[in-house]
């Protein structure tokens, strides 16, 4: 079989491909969600991998001819396994949410109570939010924030001593400070709740060792692969002990089995065959994040923040909780008689994408909340440093004090496309 490139095979997707590389190399990518994927992670993920069925575990399979899948999800375990010190890894959820769903569907029975960091104050879909199956077949009893924008810790002890639920999350998807994964670990074993930690936004600080790590505190641990790691987009979860050989049939819900029930919640309980293809890719991340310039880029990510942090707070601008332990700010615009939206179209206007968010307490609407999220992971892995960061915190300030000022804009436009071109992304033709 003959095969043509994709330039020729679908020219029509092609161009996608063309026109959106153009967009990430010419503008600051500031969603601290996204990261970009090495080269060598984006060829594992494109690879012949993709056209394998592997149902099972590896050495535990329902089809034949997995001699280079066994390895190669071996090599992703044992690298994972090896970064956290754990004992046990699943590399096979799909994404973060269908993670967090085994996590559920391993521990809790439909109608427990669970608690989780409310998606208005910061707190991820999955952890509890009415829309999501975590509030739908779950009694999802949130947490929040204090007034100061800090996890209360006194609100979730007091909530978890009167609602006794089965598992607790700590992580969140618009939180800028570090997590105090003991505290939480000390309420869930006073109450005897299970305590997930989701790591999705954080896993590469913590990897570097510039945030907490829940390693020993948490019973089970999510994380996405794409965010931070740096990643194809994917999902993993960690745990200790180990599990039982064969999977038993059905576990009794104790912290002995929950790698047996993790495992079994995956596979056969919520997914079908593993994407190995992507299980490649997470393995590469796992190499290079064991890296010193992957450590050192984690490092960046959180100074560049903090000094974006403080230019915005020198001209008057509302950070929740004041500033940033890490890669990302939560600030509240309408000070500046600005809503999230505009702010967020603003932004676009000088090629800095950010998006809308929510503020804790937020009285403005989820589709026009009153602030922004933005975050450093992208800027860092672009190379950018401490004077960048200066000079990017002025450009997002003075933008969002002149909405309506074309000149304004136009200028620091120009800043930011001489930023990108200084510090290019994706370089070579290895992913045209
Ligand atoms: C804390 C947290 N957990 C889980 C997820 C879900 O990940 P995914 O979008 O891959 O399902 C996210 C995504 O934003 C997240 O921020």
């Amino acid at each position: 079989m003959q095969y043509k490139p994709l330039s020729q095979a679908d020219p029509e997707v092609h161009q996608c491909i063309v026109d959106e590389l153009s967009r990430q190399r010419n503008g600051l990518e500031m969603i601290p969600s996204e990261s970009y994927a090495s080269p060598a992670v984006l060829r594992a993920m494109g690879s012949i991998f993709t056209n394998k069925y592997s149902e099972g575990y590896p050495r535990k399979r329902y089809y034949g001819g997995q001699v280079n899948t066994d390895k190669l999800e071996t090599i992703a375990i044992e690298r994972a396994k090896k970064i956290f010190k754990v004992d046990h890894v699943n590399v096979q959820p799909y994404s973060g949410s269908p993670a967090n769903l085994a996590v559920y569907f391993a521990l809790c029975k439909p109608g427990d109570t669970i608690m989780g960091m409310d998606l208005k104050q910061g707190g991820h879909l999955t952890h509890g939010c009415k829309v999501n199956f975590s509030a739908k077949y779950y009694k999802s009893v949130p947490y929040g924030v204090g007034k100061n924008g800090y996890i209360d810790f006194n609100q979730v002890r007091a909530i978890a001593k009167r609602e006794k639920p089965k598992l607790i999350w700590a992580g969140a998807t618009a939180y800028p400070r570090e997590y105090d994964f003991k505290a939480f670990a000390e309420i869930a074993k006073e109450v005897g709740a299970f305590f997930a930690a989701d790591i999705a936004h954080i896993i590469g600080l913590i990897i570097s060792g510039v945030h907490n790590s829940p390693v020993g505190y948490a019973d089970v641990i999510t994380s996405t692969t794409h965010k931070t790691l740096r990643g194809p987009r994917a999902g993993m979860i960690l745990c200790n002990g180990n599990a039982s050989e064969p999977l038993k049939p059905t576990p009794e819900i104790t912290k002995e089995n929950i790698p047996t029930l993790i495992d079994k919640a995956i596979f056969p309980g919520l997914q079908g065959g593993p994407h190995e293809h992507t299980i490649a890719g997470i393995a590469v991340a796992l190499k290079e994040a064991q890296t010193n310039e992957f450590v050192e880029s984690n490092r960046m990510i959180i100074k560049t923040c903090k000094i974006i942090a403080e230019e915005l707070l020198e001209d008057g601008f509302n950070l929740i909780t004041g500033g940033t332990d890490n890669h990302l700010i939560l600030m509240d615009v309408t000070n500046k008689n600005i809503t999230g939206q505009e702010a967020e179209t603003a932004l676009e206007k000088i090629n800095i994408s950010v998006n809308k968010n929510a503020v804790p307490n937020d009285p403005r609407p989820p589709f026009s909340p009153s602030g922004i999220r933005l975050g450093t992971p992208c800027l860092a892995m672009r190379g950018m440093a401490e004077q960048e960061a200066k000079i990017i915190g002025k450009c997002i300030s003075e933008t969002l004090r002149n909405t309506n000022n074309s000149q304004i804009i136009e200028k620091n436009q120009k800043i930011v496309n001489e930023l990108c071109l200084k510090f290019p992304i994706y370089s070579g033709r290895e992913v045209e």
